[in-house]
């Protein structure tokens, strides 16, 4: 299938997204989509497959003119979509999900779950990937959910594959299995577009790449006839230099530490701490352990054995509140469910958890909301109209820039970050990175899971890798290397 969309517009009331977007996708190419959060990827897709309608501008499939008014659809026309946002109803199977409005019946109508279970099975195959197909898909970590959006469009027999952040939850295992399966679709004709912040990602897989910028196509190249350097430097406009910023900061004293904590289960004698001041990094592969681990820390699940203490003391933390009053601030990974409420604007999500900080006697004040909300806005160059504006309104990366803003400025000792450069582009991640260093050298002390290796290694003083369920090596951030950490994380020595 050949695709050529020319001269694409489109505004949401007064904000101009797409200003004349031209992309052309080959027959049986990897194409690469890049851009700043916010610069109008993920609306472009959902132009071509009918979800938004397009003001101006034509698309063009195998020389006809086409348009499609829902996604149903680009999908009978062979065009499929793996969201960037997981599309995943909760309370219904993994099996159910894989089959959502494509339901195999007999032909009086009742379910013929045989043969979808052994439709998943296959495809499952494939991926070399198994998936719990009767568990409720709420129950399944993000990983597996990204898995379950990749299955469900693969078992579409598409031509076309559109695949927006696809990686973002996954772990350097599954990414193989993953680039693989792109491999061999590409040999058997399927074009690919292929939206992500990760450039080693895009270098690897990628025939051709498309940079955007505000709306507009910066430029098309063959893959290898740019580099890093290039594509950056079209992205943001600027020269970028290090993508990890260097700190001077010397740790302090232990803050937090936890000791023979166990969950049954999930984890088993974990012990570790974290000094003032140091950024302690947290590896290891999809489902070892590391979310719940944090998540027994910020007290959202509890302890069957163990203790924490902080600043020496032994201290009881049963619920979210009272990690806050204790100074423990939580980014979680899964921003839709549990970092953001999605309809409250973003001044008012920025605020969450300061409510008491603006508060007196209860009364939220105004105006140092405002200013706050602004500052963090402009700090982090959040792409919104306004601060009032919804926030389920912004773009992937823009969303997880609110989540990491909301936990600035309430003063904590210990702040978590599981994930939290998910989704973010080059520019912005740096701005997070420069945030976390910001916030050691005030002596906070930042845990942060992480499944991208170079981030880790990049940003830590010292690195612990879990290996289901307990912590299976420890490395400074001297020694560490991309191989050491996996050699730990797949349980070796
Ligand atoms: N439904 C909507 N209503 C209003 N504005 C929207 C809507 N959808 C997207 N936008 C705006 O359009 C712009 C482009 O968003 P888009 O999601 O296409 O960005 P993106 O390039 O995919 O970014 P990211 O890398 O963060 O995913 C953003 O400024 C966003 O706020
Ligand atoms: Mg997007």
């Amino acid at each position: 299938m050949h695709i050529k969309m020319e001269g694409i517009h489109k505004s949401f009331g007064a904000n101009r997204v797409l200003a004349g977007v031209d992309f052309e996708l080959l027959e049986g190419e990897v194409h690469a989509l890049m851009g700043e959060n916010g610069a109008g990827k993920s609306t472009l897709m959902n132009i071509l497959t009918g979800i938004h309608t397009r003001d101006a501008g034509s698309i063009i499939i195998d020389g006809k003119e086409v348009s499609f008014s829902n996604p149903r659809e680009a999908e009978d026309y062979g065009i499929a979509f793996i969201h960037q946002e997981l599309n995943i109803w909760p309370d219904m199977t993994v099996l159910e999900n894989l089959f959502v409005g494509k339901e195999h019946t007999y032909g009086w109508g009742f379910l013929n779950s045989g043969k979808m279970k052994a439709l998943a099975e296959e495809q499952m195959s494939k991926l070399s990937l198994s998936l719990p197909l009767d568990q409720l898909a709420g129950n399944c970590s993000v990983g597996q959910q990204q898995m379950i959006e990749i299955c469900k469009a693969l078992m579409t027999k598409a031509e076309v594959i559109i695949m927006d952040e696809p990686t973002s939850a996954l772990t350097e295992r599954e990414i193989r299995t993953l680039f693989e399966v792109i491999g061999a679709l590409k040999s058997n004709g399927v074009s690919i577009v292929y939206i992500s912040h990760r450039m080693e990602e895009i270098f690897e897989i990628c025939d051709r790449i498309t940079v955007m910028r505000d709306g507009c196509t910066v430029d098309t190249k063959a893959i290898p006839e740019t580099g890093f350097d290039e594509v950056v430097r079209k992205m943001v406009g600027r020269e970028l230099t290090d993508r990890f910023p260097r700190r001077e900061v010397s740790p302090g004293p232990v803050v937090l530490e936890i000791k023979n904590a166990s969950r049954k289960g999930v984890f088993e004698q974990v012990n570790f701490f974290v000094h003032s001041g140091e950024i302690l990094g947290i590896s290891g592969l999809m489902g070892a352990g590391r979310t719940e681990i944090m998540r027994a820390l910020y007290g959202l699940d509890p302890l069957d054995s163990g203790e924490i203490r902080l600043d020496g003391k032994p201290v009881r933390i049963q619920s979210p509140s009272d990690a806050v009053k204790y100074g423990i601030g939580f980014v979680t990974e899964d921003r839709k469910d549990e970092g953001l409420v999605l309809e409250f604007s973003v001044r008012e999500n920025m605020a969450l958890p300061n409510l008491f900080s603006f508060g007196k006697n209860g009364w939220i004040n105004d105006k140092a909301e405002k200013a706050f909300a602004e500052m963090l806005k402009d700090r982090l160059q959040v792409k919104t109209e306004s601060i009032e504006t919804p926030v389920k309104n912004l773009s992937g990366g823009n969303q997880q820039k609110v989540v990491i803003a909301k936990w600035i400025g309430i003063g904590l000792k210990v702040l978590i970050l599981d994930e939290p450069t998910r989704g973010v582009d080059v520019g912005a991640k740096r701005e997070i990175y420069q945030l976390m260093n910001e916030l050691t050298e005030r002596g906070v002390a930042i845990i942060m899971v992480s499944s991208e290796l170079p981030e880790v290694l990049g940003m830590s003083d010292r690195i612990l890798v879990v290996h289901e369920g307990r912590i299976a090596g420890e490395l400074t951030s001297r020694e560490a290397t991309q191989e050491k950490i996996m050699t730990f994380a797949a349980g070796g020595k």
